[in-house]
């Protein structure tokens, strides 16, 4: 016999899986089933973008590129920034990766240590303190309420910096709130960084989905881009989940250090992937991002349909300005959010997800406009339903 408990490593073991599959598994068990779960665009890549892949197969493009990722496109990368968030990068101080996601985990696996601790805000996405913990390190919750309209201040972050801290993760467009922070609201929580040696780890996949003004990022503000890593990807903005492409950049000693663990465990993002990503920004550049612009256009109308529509049947709703996501506050109805979303989905057939999923609030559920306007007017009969019902 096998004592697999003995076998698999005691850092993994104590990580909880993510409260989010649970959801997706049920839900597509069951016919009519909505999901408002699904954390992923709902239009498919555009043409020119699944075009540009296939032709680059298709003239034999097969091959690992460069560890960084192809040259045209971090150079493409590079205009990008500078263009959309007036950040400098040259093309060595970019790297592309698998998605978002391997850049987080390299950003972090580049600087904890064991017993290092990081000021992680919450609730948030699900793969941050994970990743914190499999390196041995210590994830310090930010709480983030309704009240402070899921921010952080420095009144929040100041009294959790200690000797250990290493860094901060900044996630703004917020997953799952769709909280925003402007340039203002980042500025005394970027002074209070200054005198410090913590790493801002900034994870900007939603930057393109802002609903109130241009994206902000902490990077950009005085003294920030020498101790920030900027997270981005091509998952959300251009409709690329599947691609797997994200990017990281960050001063050269902090990208040289992350190269190294890419070289060593990934080697590369996908080729294919990466002529895609190629294409959207040419793309791009050429037409001033209209596919972006209508994508963008489209979720702020579905926004509105769904935060009005949660308002209206008396849930209060946070005005989310951000992402994809509507965070309603359940406390009205007098259920915890996972019995809500666990009731709901099987009276129902409507799935969201508990905002347990996301740090230790039980009052709240994530529900995702990233689908038609006919799935969330459905849906949003059907928690009305639900809401009588209880
Ligand atoms: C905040 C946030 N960061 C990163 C990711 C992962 O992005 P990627 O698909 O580029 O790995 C997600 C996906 O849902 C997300 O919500």
């Amino acid at each position: 016999m096998v004592d697999y408990n003995k076998i698999v490593s005691r850092r993994v073991a104590e990580v909880p899986p993510s409260g989010i599959r649970k959801f997706f598994d049920l839900a597509s068990e069951m016919e009519d089933a909505i999901s408002l779960g699904v954390g992923e665009p709902d239009f498919v890549t555009p043409w020119n973008i699944r075009e540009a892949a296939i032709y680059s197969i298709e003239r034999g493009h097969t091959h690992y590129t460069s560890n960084h990722g192809v040259i045209e496109l971090r150079e493409y990368i590079a205009e990008y920034m500078d263009y959309r968030f007036g950040l400098t990068y040259s093309p060595g101080q970019i790297m592309v990766t698998v998605g978002a996601s391997e850049a987080i985990d390299l950003a972090l696996r580049a600087i904890v240590e064991p017993g290092d601790e990081v000021l992680v805000p919450e609730p948030c996405y699900v793969s941050y303190m994970p990743k914190v913990m499999f390196n041995g390190g210590v994830p310090v919750p930010i709480r983030m309420s309704d009240d402070e309209e899921f921010k952080f201040t420095v009144d929040n972050v100041k009294p959790l910096i200690n000797e250990r801290t290493k860094a901060i993760i900044v996630a703004f467009p917020n997953n799952p709130t769709g909280a925003i922070m402007t340039e203002s609201e980042l500025k005394p929580v970027a002074e209070l960084l200054q005198g410090t040696d913590i790493v801002a780890v900034s994870d900007e996949i939603y930057s393109e989905l802002t609903y109130q003004g241009k994206h902000a990022s902490i990077a950009s503000l005085d003294g920030m881009w020498e101790r920030t890593i900027v997270i981005n990807g091509f998952s959300k903005a251009f409709a690329m989940t599947g691609w797997r492409l994200g990017y990281v950049c960050a001063p050269t000693e902090l990208l040289d250090t992350m190269l190294k663990i890419h070289q060593f465990t990934m080697l590369c993002a996908p080729v294919m992937s990466q002529a895609a990503a190629l294409e959207a920004l040419r793309s791009g550049f050429e037409n001033n991002f209209a596919d972006v612009e209508k994508m963008r256009r489209e979720y702020n109308r579905r926004r509105r349909v769904i935060v009005d529509g949660f308002r209206e049947m008396g849930l209060s709703c946070f005005e989310p300005l951000g992402a994809f996501y509507a965070f309603p506050c359940l406390d009205s109805t007098g259920m915890g959010a996972d019995r809500f979303c666990e009731g709901l989905l099987r009276s129902q057939k409507v799935a969201c997800v508990p905002s347990t999923a996301f740090g230790t609030s039980n009052s709240f559920m994530r529900c995702s406009y990233a689908t038609s306007l006919d799935n969330i007017n459905e849906a949003l009969r059907r928690i009305k339903c639900y809401l009588q019902e209880i």
